[in-house]
């Protein structure tokens, strides 16, 4: 067998027959990793599957609902209603926000089923140590500090567990190959020898995966391809607010988020969001509106908050947390040119409490219309809350969700609720639904009745 050496970029997977500093696909510098290649070799992944035969689609039975309840209820959603036995779960995202606190807690929230927490990272004391301040009483949960993944799998054969986890697949390597632990070979090898025991015996796994400063996983390409779901852990680490969120769910909506908070005993869901989101005291302040959002399919009330002053310096600051900043400046763009209201000098800073971010176009109204009260330092009615796509043209547009949307800010006690012009929506006992068609509309309802 002949062993040839190509280099890979561990960003986008591109190959390239030299070492490159930058990848010439991404952009991206020093991504560019070495990998041996034995030729000769059978393909990997190219195997004989003894006994496969042939059936008519209508003859094959699945049986659903067999899927492993997580005793989680954010974690069952985000999964599609459960772990689905013998798929492979990559749980990602970046050191820190608290992958391993999560996936030590589910198992320990497990009961009596029998689970694995296999980690190439941390010593048994140290696992023994996080357990301890997390809240479980799990009867049958192994661990064992192990970066051979050979070692992990005769573990795992041995105990015949219910559900493992291995943190994290860039700390354990496989004899097989000779590539660095770590390296996108060794990560894409132990992560299809992962996958061939997982579907061989059944058994459910949840692999740790750190994700690069960029954003993206190590080795996405790869790993994203291997693995059943993708879930991302994210979220601010100096906020207590944690979103999981399905990237990649071949037994689910990818459409589905988890919110947890990271307390001093773990990490608790929070399946009431809006009510935490929103300060009590927002009583006579400037520069706070409240937004309708909708994250995956649940309806959230968020608070945005904005605050604008005198620029010291010549060129003014545009600073936004939880929001597109590329997306501030279209609405600064169309507060100056459909409203007339010049921030040219002002420094403009938004943030959405709680460290969310939120993606849902909905919020733009809300965003525009707190900008607003800022720089006024006019409050705006507490009772009042708002969702809507702003348009270049000041035109207000449709959202999606618009009942549930209503549905929620009546259940949170809004005598008023701010929407589209024109859309189509329930009437709901006990808040009234205002239509506006353009930001006009909007600020002059909302600012009216204080001047
Ligand atoms: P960790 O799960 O180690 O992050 P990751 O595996 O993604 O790198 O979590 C890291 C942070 O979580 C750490 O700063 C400590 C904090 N933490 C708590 O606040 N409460 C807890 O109960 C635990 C176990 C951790
Ligand atoms: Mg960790």
């Amino acid at each position: 067998m002949k062993a040839t050496v190509t280099y890979v970029c561990s960003n986008c997977g591109a190959k390239a027959s030299q070492m490159l500093g930058r990848c010439p696909v991404c952009g991206e510098w020093g991504t560019m990793v070495e990998e041996v290649v034995q030729s000769g070799a059978p393909a990997k992944g190219v195997r004989q599957r003894s006994g496969s035969t042939l059936q008519k689609l209508q003859d094959v039975s699945v049986q659903e609902d067999r899927r492993i309840d997580m005793r989680s209820i954010e974690l069952n959603r985000v999964l599609g209603g459960g772990l689905v036995p013998g798929s492979l779960v990559l749980l990602g995202g970046e050191p820190g926000i608290g992958k391993s606190t999560l996936a030590l807690q589910v198992l320990m929230q497990m009961g009596s089923a029998v689970t694995l927490y296999a980690s190439g990272e941390e010593s048994v004391k140290q696992i023994k140590l996080r357990s301890e301040r997390i809240a479980g009483n799990p009867e049958n949960l192994y661990i064992v500090a192990e970066t051979s993944l050979e070692k992990i799998l005769e573990h795992a054969k041995q105990l015949k567990p219910d559900i493992v986890v291995v943190d994290s697949i860039q700390t354990i390597g496989t004899e097989a190959i000779e590539a660095t632990i770590g390296s996108l070979s060794q990560v894409r090898e132990c992560a299809a020898r992962i996958l061939q025991f997982a579907k061989e015996t059944n058994t459910p796994f949840i692999i740790v995966g750190h994700i690069t400063k960029e954003g993206s996983l190590a080795g996405p390409k790869v790993l994203e391809h291997i693995v059943d779901t993708v879930l991302q852990f994210e979220g601010d680490q100096h906020y207590m607010y944690r979103v999981l969120r399905a990237q990649k769910n071949r037994f689910g909506s990818t459409s589905e988020i988890g919110i947890f908070e990271m307390q001093q005993d773990g990490l608790r869901e929070v399946t009431n969001p809006s009510e935490l989101l929103l300060s009590s005291n927002r009583d006579g302040l400037s520069g706070i509106s409240i937004a309708v959002a909708v994250e995956g399919v649940r309806p959230l009330l968020i608070e945005v908050q904005a605050l604008t002053s005198s620029a010291a310096y010549g060129t003014p600051q545009r600073s936004s947390t939880g929001f597109d900043s590329r997306r501030l400046n279209m609405l600064l763009a169309v507060l100056e040119k459909r409203i007339g209201f010049k921030l040219l000098t002002k420094d403009v800073f938004l943030n959405i409490a709680g460290g969310l971010k939120v993606n849902d176009p909905a919020i733009d109204l809300a965003v525009l219309v707190a900008v607003l009260s800022s720089s006024m330092d006019i409050s705006l009615p507490t009772d009042c809350c708002m969702t809507g796509e702003v348009g270049l043209a000041g035109e207000i547009r449709p959202v999606n969700r618009i009942d549930q949307r209503i549905g929620e800010a009546r259940k949170l006690g809004f005598s008023r609720i701010l929407i589209p012009a024109g859309q189509k929506h329930q009437t709901v006992k006990g808040i009234e639904v205002v239509e506006v068609a353009r930001v006009t509309d909007a600020v002059r309802m909302l600012f009216k009745q204080n001047g």
